[in-house]
């Protein structure tokens, strides 16, 4: 089946790619390479072995653009839509750009593919929608709002926008998917997260502190009350990952409606239990200092994945180690990401 992949070059876009074309699907990629290299998508193509990565460069924003892709490729069947900004920081000094981006993105791409009659979406959300006090593990029932950034409320208002487009149209079919925290790379070191200057997100910045790019890494905070003192985050391999959304593309085809599942595994590791694997699996230093809290951190996040488990018939396979085996083959092998 052909599908619409919106942000498809960058991190789990092209993770997605990779695993859509395994399954034997065919992604047509857009994206304005606002925060990526097109690089990624020739990588696609040396471990799939396809010729060439149909590719479009536009912005998602932009109806005439999507006019356009959905003209020249009009057996799309549905659309992935990773397109968007990340940044929580970037997020909170340049609200606007975060609103626009996400929102019109968004906004633009549903009113365009209804005129084609394309009706099936997959957003990615995240499980930063959730709200702060809520108990774990967390559920697809559990409270969200009260987010901490703009960057997490233009997740949270795409899925009420995506909800109530499910609830005017029974034709419709969107699956919210509410990623915890992705990192590794696939096995190739082919493809991998390659951000833009300083890491926000502690597996880059302990892949790039172990390279020596950085001089250390700061753990922000060791008096939460975890086991170690430092934050709990459910990581995710990005392979499971973009197998979740290959499970979601099928289970959409038979389930309209709006559905919404995490992509967590469920267990939560510690900064330090982070710091400590990617030393043991890989054989290197990652130096480190303790430095105070992070503004808008919780203690501790992860998922319940059991919903996925039972109806999307998915489960992450991968574990820490492989984790953090993949991350550092990527970064090890591409010290710069896609720059040569
Ligand atoms: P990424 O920055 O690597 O990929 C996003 C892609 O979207 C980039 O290639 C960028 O160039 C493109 N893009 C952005 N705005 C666009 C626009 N208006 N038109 C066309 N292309 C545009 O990020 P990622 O980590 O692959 O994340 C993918 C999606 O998953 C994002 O929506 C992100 O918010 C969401 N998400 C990511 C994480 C994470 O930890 N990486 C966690 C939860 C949710
Ligand atoms: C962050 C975002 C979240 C976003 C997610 C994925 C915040 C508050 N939340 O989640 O909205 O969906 O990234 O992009 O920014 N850590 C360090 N040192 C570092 C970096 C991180 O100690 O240099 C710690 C953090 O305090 C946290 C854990 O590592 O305990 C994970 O941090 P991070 O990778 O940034 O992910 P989240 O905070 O879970």
């Amino acid at each position: 089946m052909k599908v619409l992949v919106t942000g498809g070059t960058g991190y789990i876009g092209s993770h997605t790619c990779v695993e859509l074309i395994e399954a034997g699907h065919e992604p047509i990629v857009l994206d304005n390479l606002c925060n990526s290299n097109p690089e990624s998508l020739h990588r696609v193509a040396q471990i799939t072995g396809c010729d060439t990565i149909p590719f479009i460069e536009g912005d998602v924003c932009d109806e005439n653009v999507l006019h356009e892709v959905f003209r020249k490729h009009p057996d799309i069947k549905c659309v992935i839509h990773f397109a968007g900004l990340k940044a929580v920081g970037e997020s909170v000094s340049m609200p606007l750009q975060y609103y626009r981006n996400n929102l019109l993105s968004t906004m633009s791409l549903c009113r365009v593919m209804q005129q084609y009659g394309v009706k099936k979406i997959i957003f990615s959300s995240s499980a930063t929608v959730y709200s702060g006090d809520n108990e774990m593990p967390l559920r697809e029932s559990s409270k969200t709002g009260n987010c901490t950034n703009p960057y997490g409320w233009t997740k949270y208002m795409c899925e009420q926008i995506l909800r109530d487009i499910a609830k005017a149209d029974p034709e419709w079919s969107v699956v919210l998917l509410r990623y915890f925290n992705p990192v590794g790379a696939h096995k190739s070191g082919l493809i991998g997260e390659h951000p833009n200057g300083i890491p926000n997100n502690l597996m880059p910045f302990i892949s790039q502190t172990a390279i020596g790019k950085r001089e250390k890494l700061s753990v922000f905070g060791n008096d939460y009350d975890t086991h170690d003192g430092t934050g709990v985050r459910d990581y995710i391999h990005v392979v499971d990952l973009a197998r979740g959304h290959v499970a979601a593309a099928n289970y959409m085809m038979d389930h309209p409606g709006e559905s919404v599942f995490n992509l967590g595994t469920g267990t939560g590791y510690s900064v330090l239990d982070m710091v400590t694997a990617f030393e043991q699996a890989n054989g290197v230093n990652v130096p480190y200092v303790i430095a105070p809290r992070r503004d808008g951190d919780l203690a501790t996040c992860y998922a319940d994945p059991a919903k996925s488990r039972q109806e999307l018939g998915w489960e992450a396979q991968f574990n820490q180690v492989d984790m953090c085996r993949d991350a550092w083959n990527w970064q090890s092998k591409n010290p710069n990401g896609y720059d040569a």
